[in-house]
């Protein structure tokens, strides 16, 4: 395999060399948006969505695919999703009110949190979106407290913890019992959690959900959540008499960084997943499923940019690569040591290769991009593109240093649309009140 197939589909290098995203030359992109930038494939983006929504419509058809837009958002983003009929998974009153002006309809947005803001809550109410996912007993509280303040009902799932323990970054493993997220099964908590909201005349209990983690690619944890959950649901029926509408795994599915990298299809997901649920339920009642992958949804189809400006030899020890963005608009390398594919973009070479540190511009010394890769020989001014990028890259951007955070284009067969512009330091002092 070729480390190109570890960028959108169909990524080549042109006549000149340079890298081609979906019919765009990353040179001609950077000479009019400059660099760092984010570069996505709509192709991309709307196949990935697909790698869902085919087989579960085949597998499972009762069942609604919501994108995590945690992993990266903005309004041409929920529009391309929205169009290929996912929902959109958000944890937060921005993220809501922002698929909503995209036109996601509300009973396709969820709006997950360990703590929601009262604020929060009342957007979610009023626009009266598909779920909140209640992710314990205050939460739940203060829910069903604020719809029927609003004279309505507000529709729950509840958020458990399982008891699964995923082999992933511990910062992003979420379905052990301590956890800050959800409700644990295994001490009674969230059997306490139902009858409470099966009481509670602001809300309607709609079904459960959990979310075990991310970038998980052994399909065994997941598995183990749906039956999880299906026993829950059988002890609750037999206690309560309560059967879910809808049982919600969450998202969490694997994505290939590296060419070794094993990754876990969607297809192969949705089949377990679909198969589990089939195979664990007593009866042929069978609750509407909702899935929500961010990653595997957005990952492949970005490409972060980068010029490359100084370069450091310190002999014996290591040749530093700086180039001009860095943890202010990936983070991924220094909070998860996590690592990328990266290449030169702008030509192509068969010359002497060296193994460099590509530094960030930050000031940390734990602002390392892409530690020990092996490029061929550089220069001030050549690109540097990393793949499966799209994820939690540009989302999990800040101003640390008082970065502009960088641009992003996506591309329609080799046409390039700014879907964010880059920001200006005018968009730093604008939170200076009545400063600069
Ligand atoms: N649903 C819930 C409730 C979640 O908490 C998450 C991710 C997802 C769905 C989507 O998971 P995905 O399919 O993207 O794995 N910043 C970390 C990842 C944090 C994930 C947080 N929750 C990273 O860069 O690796």
């Amino acid at each position: 395999m070729s480390t190109l197939e570890l960028f959108p589909l169909g990524t080549v290098r042109g006549d000149d060399g340079a890298l081609v995203i979906d019919g765009a030359s990353v040179t001609d992109l950077v000479k009019q948006f400059g660099t760092p930038l984010y570069v996505y494939s709509e192709n991309t983006l709307r196949a990935s969505c697909r790698a869902y929504t085919q087989p579960i419509s085949e597998l499972y058809p009762d069942s609604t695919v919501m994108f995590a837009a945690k992993s990266y958002l903005d309004p041409t983003i929920a529009s391309i999703v929205g169009e290929e009929g996912l929902g959109v998974e958000t944890v937060s009153g921005s993220e809501m009110q922002t698929v909503h002006r995209a036109g996601i309809s509300p009973e396709l947005i969820t709006l997950h949190g360990n703590n929601k803001l009262i604020d929060e809550i009342d957007q979610a109410v009023d626009l009266g979106i598909g779920h909140l996912v209640a992710d314990g007993i205050d939460d739940l509280q203060l829910i069903a407290e604020r719809a029927q303040r609003s004279n309505t009902i507000a529709n729950v799932l509840l958020r458990l913890t399982p008891g699964i323990s995923a082999h992933t970054h511990e910062y992003i493993r979420t379905g052990e019992i301590d956890s800050k997220f959800g409700i644990p099964i295994a001490n009674g908590q969230a059997a306490d959690a139902v009858r409470l909201a099966l009481s509670l005349p602001g809300v309607k209990l709609v079904g459960y959900h959990a979310h075990i983690g991310s970038q998980i690619f052994d399909v065994n944890p997941f598995k183990g959540n749906i039956k999880a959950l299906i026993d829950f649901t059988i002890q609750m029926e037999a206690d309560t008499g309560y059967f879910p509408e809808a049982i919600s795994p969450g998202g969490g599915a694997g994505v290939r960084y590296e060419e070794q990298d094993s990754g876990l299809s969607p297809e192969s997901l949705v089949k377990e997943i679909a198969q589990s649920l089939i195979d664990y339920l007593p009866d042929t009642r069978r609750p509407h499923l909702i899935l929500e992958p961010g990653r595997s949804i957005i990952a492949r189809s970005g490409v972060a940019v980068y010029t490359v400006g100084t370069i450091k030899r310190i002999p014996e020890v290591r040749t530093y690569v700086a180039v001009d963005g860095g943890m202010a608009d990936n983070i991924r390398p220094a909070l998860y040591g996590a690592n990328y594919t990266v290449v030169l973009a702008n030509r192509n070479s068969t010359g002497p290769t060296e193994t460099v540190s590509v530094a960030g511009r930050y000031c940390e010394s734990g602002d390392i991009l892409f530690n020990n890769v092996t490029l061929p020989e550089l220069n001030r001014g050549d690109l540097l593109a990393s793949a499966t990028s799209g994820a939690y890259g540009m989302s999990m951007a800040s101003n640390y240093n008082m970065a502009l955070r960088p641009a992003v284009v996506m591309i329609d067969k080799g046409r390039a649309r700014l879907t964010r512009r880059r920001e200006t330091i005018q968009d730093i002092w604008n939170v200076f009140p009545n400063q600069y």
